[in-house]
Order: C-alpha cells, then structure tokens, then sequence
C-alpha cells in the first residue's frame, strides 16, 4: 500500500507511539486523522503537523464516537490505513496481597478499551475501507497494537496481557476474514519504549530498565514504533504476522521480592528481579510514581 495521498486513521496519536506513528505517515504523504480522547493534545499535535493532519476527537471506547471519528477520516480520502495505539493498562492481581479477590471492573475496563476498542478498530475500519475500490490490488491496511506482556504476562498484568494476548490472538483470524476484501492486518508488540511517562522515571530506574534491554541497550524510541507502523501498511506481503520491537528482551515475572545486584550494597538502584529490574509496565499510568515511591520507602 502507497502511503502517498492516502488518508489514514491513527488512534491514540496526540501521544507516545501513535503520536510518532502519525508524524512518520504524514512525511510520507498520507493525510493523518489522528483520534484521540477531547481532553489529549490532539488539537495541538495536528496543528504542528500541518495542513496533512487532523484531529478527530472520540472516546474510542463509544462505539458511535469512534465511527464518527473513522468517517472523518474516510471523508479525508479513502480510508486506507488505520494504526490502532489508543490502550492502557491496570495493576490487578488474581488474589491481592491482603487476600481479596482481584477487583473485577478495572480488568473489564481495560479489555474494553485495548481488546473490544482494537475490535471496534478493525471492524468499523475495515467496513469503510472495503467500500473503496482496490488500488495495486488491495483496499487498505490495518495495524495494531500489542506488548510483549501478550507473551510474557508479569504479576500484576492479568487484565493488561488477557487484552494484548486478545489482540495477538485476532490478529491472523481477523487477516483471514480481511482477506477477501483485500484488506491486510498486522501487529505490534512493542517492549519498553520511551514514551513521554518514561520522562518521569529518575535516571537510576530508566538506567536499569535500558540495561535489561540485550540489544541494543536502550527503550525503543517512539520513532522506530512508527517506521515498523508504516512497513507493515508498505510491505504488501505481510500479513496476519505479530512483530516483537522488544530488543529481545524477555520479561522477568517479577514477583516483586527485592534481589540485591552483585556489589550493589544494601540500597540497589532498583529493584531486580531475576536480573531485570522490577517491572512495574512503565507503560501503565503512574507506574513511573509507583516506582519512585518504592524506592523511597526504602529509604
Ligand atoms: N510505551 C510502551 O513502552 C508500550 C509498550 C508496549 C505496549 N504499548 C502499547 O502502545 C500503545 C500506546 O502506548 P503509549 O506508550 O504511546 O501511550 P500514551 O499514553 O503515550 O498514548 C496513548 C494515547 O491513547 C489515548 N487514549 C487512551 N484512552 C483512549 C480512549 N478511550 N479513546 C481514545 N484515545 C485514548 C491517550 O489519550 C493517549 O494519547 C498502548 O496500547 C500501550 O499498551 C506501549
């Protein structure tokens, strides 16, 4: 799929993954409608990206906000490409640490807006795209948004992993029933990346964090989440396919028992487990203070 005078939808784009996403497409010719909730930078973010984006403003989680958002997408040009970034996470535990079981509206919260929302996403965009005709014989491409916790669920993570593990579950299934509208749909699973929350973190923690990374030994920066974005809606023979952009790294389950580093005396910048540090999904709204809390009481 060209990008070049395309119109493409990009969820969650007033920020982080899907707000570099959407600047990676608009250089590439593609006029952006970006969605994302009133209360975002979303205005903001598409004024500074110029003439080429737009802001649609939608709760994605209200099914009509969310189809009104997608036709002004598709009254921008043929709707070809949607990347689905809008998500969050929620820290539940099965049986909390004071013996309750784990509260039930945060996980139906959470699989709302990151498994039903990227339901929603390829369902209502797909239904608009397959209106138009084909161009280099297909009609658009859709790409999603896991995590590596869809493989590697860490304590805490129930709610956040059943969601992402959903979105890699539908992937090859919706590419499947997408296939006779020529419709192609991929996702990504993204590890730690440095999105604005990770701006939050002191520099011990993000030095610890990056150390966990194998190869190359840093987050993934926001910017190589839109170059492999804007792949999988170019590179017409990829389909039904999860891409880990992780730098191989495997998530510790992380247990949260303090394991002191070799040498690190009795204050260890952070807490590992397992030799990663102590994975509070920097991803998750106010893990970065959860994080500094910790370290404080510590203290
Ligand atoms: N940053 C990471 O390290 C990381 C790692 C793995 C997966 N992810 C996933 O990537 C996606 C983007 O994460 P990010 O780090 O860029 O987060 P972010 O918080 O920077 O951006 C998310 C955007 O989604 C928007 N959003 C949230 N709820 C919405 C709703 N109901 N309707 C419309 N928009 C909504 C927010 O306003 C925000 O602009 C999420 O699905 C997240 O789970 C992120």
């Amino acid at each position: 799929m060209r990008l070049e005078g395309i119109s493409a939808a990009v969820t969650g784009g007033a920020s982080g993954l899907g707000l570099a996403t959407a600047r990676e497409l608009v250089a590439a010719g593609a006029t952006v409608t970006i969605i994302d909730l009133p209360t975002s930078k979303g205005a903001e973010v598409a004024e500074e990206l110029g003439d080429a984006a737009r802001f649609a403003a939608a709760d994605i989680t209200d099914v009509d906000q969310f189809a009104a958002a997608l036709d002004t997408a598709d009254e921008a040009g043929p709707l070809r490409a949607v990347v689905h970034c809008a998500g969050r996470g929620a820290r539940i535990r099965v049986v909390e640490k004071d013996g309750e079981p784990g509260a039930l509206e945060p996980f139906e919260d959470v699989i709302q807006l990151n498994l039903i929302g990227s339901y929603n996403a390829l369902r209502l965009g797909a239904a608009r795209m397959a209106k138009h005709d084909t161009v280099d014989d297909e009609r658009g491409a859709i790409v999603m948004t896991a995590s590596v916790a869809a493989f590697e669920g860490q304590i805490g993570q129930i709610a956040y992993t059943a969601s992402k593990a959903g979105i890699v579950g539908m992937t090859l299934c919706a590419a499947r029933d997408l296939a006779s509208k020529a419709i192609r749909v991929n996702t990504i699973a993204p590890g730690i990346m440095d999105t604005p929350l990770l701006g939050l973190l002191r520099e011990d923690v993000r030095k610890a964090l990056e150390d966990s990374v194998p190869n190359p030994k840093r987050l993934g920066d926001p910017a190589e989440f839109g170059a492999l974005a804007r792949h999988l809606i170019e590179n017409r023979y990829l389909n039904g396919e999860t891409v880990r952009l992780d730098g191989a790294i495997r998530m510790a389950p992380a247990d949260g028992a303090p394991l002191r580093r070799p040498g690190a005396g009795h204050h260890p910048p952070t807490r590992l487990v397992g030799g990663a540090p102590h994975a509070v999904p920097p991803w998750e709204p106010g893990a970065p203070e959860r994080l500094s809390r910790r370290r404080c009481r510590r203290r």
